[in-house]
Parts: C-alpha cells; structure tokens; sequence
C-alpha cells in the first residue's frame, strides 16, 4: 500500500479523502494517512489527522502526496514545497467509477479524477491536472498540466487544453478539428456554464455563450 498525504483540507480534500481508500493504481491501493495544511484550524478532519508539512514529513518520510485545491498554481506551488521536504507525487488518483480506456488514456503524476467522469480514447491528461465529478473528455483531447475542470465540464474531441487552464462549473467547449484542435490558451480561465467555440488566448478569462474575453477595467 502507499502512504497518500492530501495537501489541502479544505472541501475538495475531504472530498477526495472520502474515496481515496477505494482507488487503486496499476493494482497498487493507498493508504490515506491524513490531511496536510500549513494553518490547520483543526488536529483533525472527518477521522484523519491535519498536519502541517513539516510534520507530516517527519511522520510519513517518503509519503506521497496528491494537492486538492483546485487553483493551478496554488496546486503547483503546494507540490513543489512538499517535493522541497521529500514528499513526492502521488500516481493518478482515479475514483474507481471513471471510466476511460485503459490503452488509450494516459495520466500524469499527481492527477485527480472524480467520480462519474467519463473519458474516451487518445487522451492524455498531464501530471497534477484535475477532472471533478461528472466531467466528459472526448477523443483526441489534451489536459495540460495543472489544469482544472470544475464539475459538470465538458471537453468534446479535438481540444488542447495549455497547461494552468481553469474550466469553472458546467463549462462546454465545441469540438476542434483532427490536426486543428481547438486550444485553450495556458492559464486562461474559462467562467463557470461558458461555452467556448473559438480558440482562448492564454492567461484570458471568457464567460458566457458564446464565450466572450471579459473587458479588464
Ligand atoms: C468567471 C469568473 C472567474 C469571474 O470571477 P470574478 O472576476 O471574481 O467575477 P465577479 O464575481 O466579480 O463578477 C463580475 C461580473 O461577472 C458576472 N459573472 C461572474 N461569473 C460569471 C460567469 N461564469 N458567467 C457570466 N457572468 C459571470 C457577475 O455576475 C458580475 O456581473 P455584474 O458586474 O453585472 O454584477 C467566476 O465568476 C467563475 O465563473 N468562476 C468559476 C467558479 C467555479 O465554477 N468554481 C468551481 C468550484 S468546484
């Protein structure tokens, strides 16, 4: 069994934590030992203890960690201090309900993926990515790297997604073309029931339907 640390207390982490027991990788399971926060307002959450890093590095060295919050950068920035102190990533974390095929989908380290999500063929999803509950990723899709999809997201076939984007809730995209994807730019953020249909620049934030950039004041 592996000794799996969740950075992160807040809802995402407990909710992780409910089904992290159940998951396995490559047949491996993992033992969830608790919950790292560097300003724990408790010593301990729904049965598991909270830590700070430098504790749960002198109690599980070598543990490896999975980050639950679900801003990219914030998730990088947490892997890489947990790696600074010998906390390693975790495998994909896949809830056991996903389903994806198993030769034609790949995960990265440190990739979470929610109950009820569905992902088809020739997928890669990059390490550190997130897919909330009942997402959709269709063929020939792209999850770049600390990528976030909010629940209820739906990435249709053909679509990069750079590496840092955010998807909030019940956000669509139209499908790419094979060759011709449709590509969400690196960090761009994608407001919560958009629908985008033209490629995003990075860093841009769009709403609505269709989804427009949002006028920076
Ligand atoms: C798009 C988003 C990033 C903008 O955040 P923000 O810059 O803080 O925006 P604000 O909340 O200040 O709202 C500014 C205006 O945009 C509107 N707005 C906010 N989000 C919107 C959305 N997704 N679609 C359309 N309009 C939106 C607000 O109603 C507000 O309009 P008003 O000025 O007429 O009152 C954010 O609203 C969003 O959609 N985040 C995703 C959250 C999410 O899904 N989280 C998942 C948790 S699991």
């Amino acid at each position: 069994m592996r000794t799996l640390l969740i950075l992160g207390a807040g809802g995402f982490g407990r909710e992780v934590a409910s089904w992290a027991g159940r998951a396995t990788w490559q047949g491996e399971a993992f033992d969830l030992a608790g919950f790292i926060d560097d300003h724990p307002v408790t010593s301990e959450l729904n049965g598991r203890p909270v830590m700070s890093l430098a504790q749960a590095a002198a109690r599980h060295p070598g543990a490896m960690v999975v980050a639950a919050v679900g801003n990219p950068r914030s998730r990088e920035r947490l892997i890489a201090r947990a790696a600074d102190v010998g906390l390693l990533p975790a495998p994909p974390l896949v809830h056991p309900n996903v389903e994806y095929d198993r030769e034609y989908v790949q995960f990265g380290e440190g990739s979470v993926v929610c109950a009820g999500t569905i992902l088809t063929v020739n997928i890669v999803v990059g390490a550190h990515a997130q897919i909330n509950l009942d997402c959709t990723v269709g063929h020939d899709a792209v999850i770049g790297e600390y990528a976030t999809l909010s629940p209820g997201v739906h990435i249709s076939g053909n679509v990069t997604l750079e590496p840092y984007t955010f998807f909030g809730t019940g956000a669509v995209t139209v499908n790419g073309l094979p060759g011709q994807p449709l590509t969400i730019g690196a960090g761009a953020v994608v407001g919560a029931g958009a629908v985008v249909t033209r490629n995003v620049p990075s860093e841009v934030t769009v709403t609505g339907v269709p989804a427009r950039a949002r006028e920076t004041s």
